[in-house]
C-alpha cells in the first residue's frame, strides 16, 4: 500500500531549474501522469523518484518511508523507459529474470516468476525468443514484464510508447492502464501527449518550467483550465475576448438555440477527418476560430463561404 508524497522537490543543472519546488501527493493505486512540453522537468522528477537523480532540496516518501536518500535498488520501484532498454544479448526470459537475479532469486522460484510476468504482458511462451525476433510492441511488453517481475510497490514509466506507431500506442496504453489497475500498483507515467495522458490517468499534473501548472482529473483540466498555458496545452482552444472556447463547443448557428451568442466569418479551410470535420473561420476582426463538427453527409462547405457559429455561453472558460 504505497502513496507517494513529494515535498519541495528541487533540482538545478547549472542555471536551469529543471524541477523547481514541486509538492505532490499521489494516492495508493493511483495512475498519475506528469504531462508537459519538452524540457519542463518530467524526466528529472521521475528520476528523482526512481533514485537516479539527487535532490537539491525537498523530500520524497513512499507511505511513511522517506526514500529520497536511499540507493535506487532499495526503493522498490519498477521503471519502463522510452527506448525499451531490452538487452539484445539476452533472451526474453533472460531479460525478465535480470532484476530477480540481482536480488538473488534463483531456480524454480525464478522460472515461475518469469513465467508469471510474461503471462501478465501476454507473452507467455516467448521466453526463449531473442529480442531481434520481436516487434516494437512486444519489446515494450518485455520491458514492462522486467519492471513487474520484482513486484514493485511503484511503477514509473517515461514516455514508454513514443517509439511505437500511432495505432499500437493506442492499444498499448489501454493495456498498461488495465494491467496497472488489475495489479493495484501506484504508477507515475510521463508523456508529452495530452491525449495519451487523458486516456490513461486518474489524475494529471501539467508541468511548465519545472513547476506544476495545474493538477486534476483529465476532464477537469480539459474543461476548466486554470491558465492560458493549460487551456492551450490540453488541446485546441479559441482564445476570444470573452474567454476560451473549445472547438467542439461551437455549432452551426442554424442548429443552435436562438439565444446563444453568434460568431460569423469566412471559411478559410475545411479538413474532413472522418468522424469530425475541422473548420477554420476568420472573423471580421481577424481572429481565427477553430471548430470541430461531427460529420454530416448533408452538409457541404468550401473555402470562401460565410459561416455563422453559435455557442452555449456556459462552455466559455474565463482565464485569469
Ligand atoms: N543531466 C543533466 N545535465 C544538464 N541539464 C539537464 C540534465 N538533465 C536535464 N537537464 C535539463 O533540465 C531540464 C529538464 O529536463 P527533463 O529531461 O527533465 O525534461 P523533460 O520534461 O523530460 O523533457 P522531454 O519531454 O524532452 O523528455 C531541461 O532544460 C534539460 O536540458
Ligand atoms: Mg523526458
Amino acid at each position: 500500500m504505497t502513496g507517494i508524497v513529494i515535498e519541495g522537490a528541487a533540482r538545478s543543472f547549472g542555471s536551469v531549474r529543471a524541477v523547481d519546488g514541486v509538492d505532490l501527493t499521489v494516492g495508493d493505486g493511483e495512475f498519475f501522469t506528469l504531462l508537459g512540453p519538452s524540457g519542463c522537468g518530467k524526466t528529472t522528477l521521475l528520476r528523482m523518484i526512481a533514485g537516479f537523480c539527487e535532490l537539491d532540496a525537498g523530500e520524497i516518501r513512499f507511505g511513511a518511508r522517506r526514500i529520497d536518500q536511499l540507493p535506487a535498488h532499495t526503493r522498490d520501484i519498477g521503471m519502463v523507459f522510452q527506448n525499451y532498454a531490452v538487452f539484445p544479448n539476452l533472451t526474453v526470459a533472460g531479460n525478465v529474470a535480470y532484476g530477480l537475479k540481482a536480488r538473488k532469486v534463483a531456480g524454480a522460484e525464478l522460472a515461475k516468476r518469469v513465467d508469471e510476468a510474461l503471462a501478465l504482458v501476454q507473452l507467455a511462451g516467448y521466453g526463449e525468443r531473442w529480442p531481434h525476433q520481436l516487434s516494437g510492441g512486444q519489446l515494450q511488453r518485455v520491458a514492462i514484464a522486467r519492471a513487474l517481475v520484482i513486484r514493485p510497490q511503484v511503477l514509473l514509466f517515461d514516455e514508454p510508447l513514443s517509439n511505437l506507431d500511432a495505432r499500437l500506442r493506442v492499444s498499448m496504453r489501454a493495456e498498461i492502464r488495465e494491467l496497472q489497475k488489475s495489479l493495484g500498483i501506484t504508477a507515475i507515467y510521463v508523456t508529452h501527449d495530452q491525449e495519451e495522458a487523458m486516456s490513461v490517468s486518474d489524475r494529471i499534473a501539467l508541468m511548465q518550467s519545472g513547476k506544476l501548472e495545474q493538477v486534476g482529473a483529465p476532464a477537469d483540466i480539459y474543461r476548466n483550465p486554470a491558465s492560458r498555458f493549460a487551456a492551450e496545452f490540453m488541446g485546441t482552444t479559441n482564445l476570444l475576448s470573452v474567454g476560451a472556447l473549445r472547438p467542439e463547443a461551437l455549432r452551426l448557428a442554424a442548429d443552435a438555440p436562438a439565444g446563444w451568442p453568434r460568431l460569423a466569418g469566412v471559411l478559410v479551410r475545411a479538413e474532413m477527418l472522418g468522424p469530425i470535420t475541422r473548420l477554420d473561420v476568420r472573423l471580421s476582426d481577424g481572429t481565427l476560430v477553430r471548430a470541430a463538427l461531427l460529420d454530416d453527409p448533408g452538409r457541404s462547405m468550401i473555402a470562401g463561404d460565410t459561416v455563422t457559429f453559435a455557442y452555449d455561453p456556459a462552455r466559455l472558460t474565463v482565464l485569469p
